[in-house]
């Protein structure tokens, strides 16, 4: 190995990529190496990881020669396809850009896994030269969920009822800054919402964790809290073996062979339906989650599989179960809510992150999964009571967080 290249950063990181003993390099914006942990390392700035132009630019300015790197990475979704150019520029083809498209463009990634036989939504995709949407879905039926190529989090993605609904969300989200790009609908799928969690070396799945979210994310717009508890495979003997398929064969057919996914779907109780799949780990707490039930930290294996190592094997289930929830609070001003302390008080509560402090501004929470007070990861003897903790801790917040309409 000549470098490596992190493309990104987050807080925890340094830990991560030291453990690899490589020499690393971090492209990443100027917020993002302000983190004192990168004090000590090689860094380059760069205004926007997510565009090509602009990444190429930072390296090209920063001297940065073709051999200089042999492997590079990101495990941000948004600079994936940035990403892979580079990779394809500096010799190293883990991630393809088609691969890398097929990460990042729901449409694509869809029509891959239809190609390939697998069970998924029907879909009609709406180009922006689209003059009449309720037209151009054709037979699709109505509910139907509308979402831009690229949304994440949740942003911008919306169910409808009719033609009517579906004309006006249509010019609702083209006048927005999602408006730049595609749009996507598809058939509503009914089921219970699961997601997978692992890792894939050579072609072959190595590592999955299976967990299921407590109702569908779209609950958010009702302001439920978004959730999911980490299952235990010996209970769900039969969803393990047919998750175990549906992914293998989804990784084959987005050209996934080495790195760790996060893939979500639907268990209609007629089969599993493929949703969606990012060549990264998990967000929110489910690294955590998976972390505290199989002693592997899927984020430190990405890394380890992006620098061409084996990631650490997992252990046995631990005995105790995990799960992890959004900790809610209404849009406003922040004038009262749990401490960190407070809530690892609760003796169920084993790990905390908080978005917001005193005084700051918590956004509308119906609005993406992103916006939150904060989340906590849960523990308890058993599936069913770590969802039943989960919903305590969600009403524990909700009875102390106070805000002012701004
Ligand atoms: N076709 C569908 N049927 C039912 N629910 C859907 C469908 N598409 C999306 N959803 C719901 O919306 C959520 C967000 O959509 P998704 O495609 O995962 O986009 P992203 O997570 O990138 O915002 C999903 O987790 C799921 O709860
Ligand atoms: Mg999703």
């Amino acid at each position: 190995m000549t470098g490596f290249l992190v493309v990104g950063w987050r807080r925890g990181d340094l830990a991560k990529v030291s453990a690899l003993g490589v020499d690393f390099t971090v492209v990443a914006m100027a917020a993002e190496l302000a983190d004192p942990e990168l004090a000590d390392a090689d860094t380059i700035v760069c205004d926007d990881i997510r565009d090509p132009t602009t990444l190429a630019g930072a390296l090209i300015r920063a001297g940065v020669g073709r051999d200089r790197f042999s492997h590079v990475y990101t495990d941000r979704e948004s600079a994936i396809i940035a990403t892979a150019f580079l990779g394809e520029y500096f010799g190293d083809d883990r991630i393809c850009l088609r691969t890398a498209f097929a990460m990042r463009d729901k449409s694509l990634q869809k029509g891959l896994i239809r190609d390939a036989g697998l069970p998924v939504a029907r879909h009609a995709l709406l180009a922006s030269t689209v003059r009449d949407p309720a037209e151009a879905v054709g037979g699709l039926p109505y509910p139907m969920v509308v979402k831009p190529v690229t949304a994440s989090s949740t942003a911008g993605v919306t169910v409808v009822r009719s033609a009517a609904e579906l004309r006006a969300v249509v010019a609702g989200l083209r006048a927005t800054a999602h408006g730049r790009q595609p749009l996507l609908a598809e058939e509503f799928v009914t089921g219970t919402e699961l997601h997978a969690d692992g890792i894939v070396a050579d072609g072959r799945l190595t590592f999955m964790s299976v967990s299921r979210y407590l109702g569908n994310a779209l609950g958010i717009r009702d302001g439920t809290a978004l959730s999911s508890v980490v299952l235990r495979e010996a209970r769900h003997v039969a969803l393990f073996r047919e998750t175990r398929r549906l992914a293998a064969a989804s990784l084959a057919a987005l050209g996934l062979r080495r790195g760790v996914f996060h893939l979500e779907f639907f268990d209609t109780g007629h089969g599993l339906v493929f949703s969606e799949c990012g060549a990264r780990p998990g967000g929110a707490m489910i690294v955590e989650a998976v972390a505290e039930t199989y002693g592997l930290d899927l984020s430190s294996a990405g890394f380890a599989l992006a620098a061409g190592q084996a990631p650490r094997p997992p252990a046995a289930q631990a005995a105790q179960d995990f799960g992890w929830c959004n900790l809610p609070s209404p849009p406003g001003r922040l004038l009262r809510a749990p401490s960190e302390r407070d809530l690892l008080g609760l003796p169920w509560v084993v790990g905390v992150r908080l978005d917001h402090q005193l005084g700051s501004v918590v956004p509308d929470n119906r609005l993406t999964i992103a916006n939150k007070l904060g989340m906590a990861l849960v523990t308890g003897p058993g599936e069913a009571e770590v969802q039943q903790r989960i919903a305590d801790t969600v009403a524990y917040v909700r009875s102390r967080v106070e805000v002012a309409a701004t």
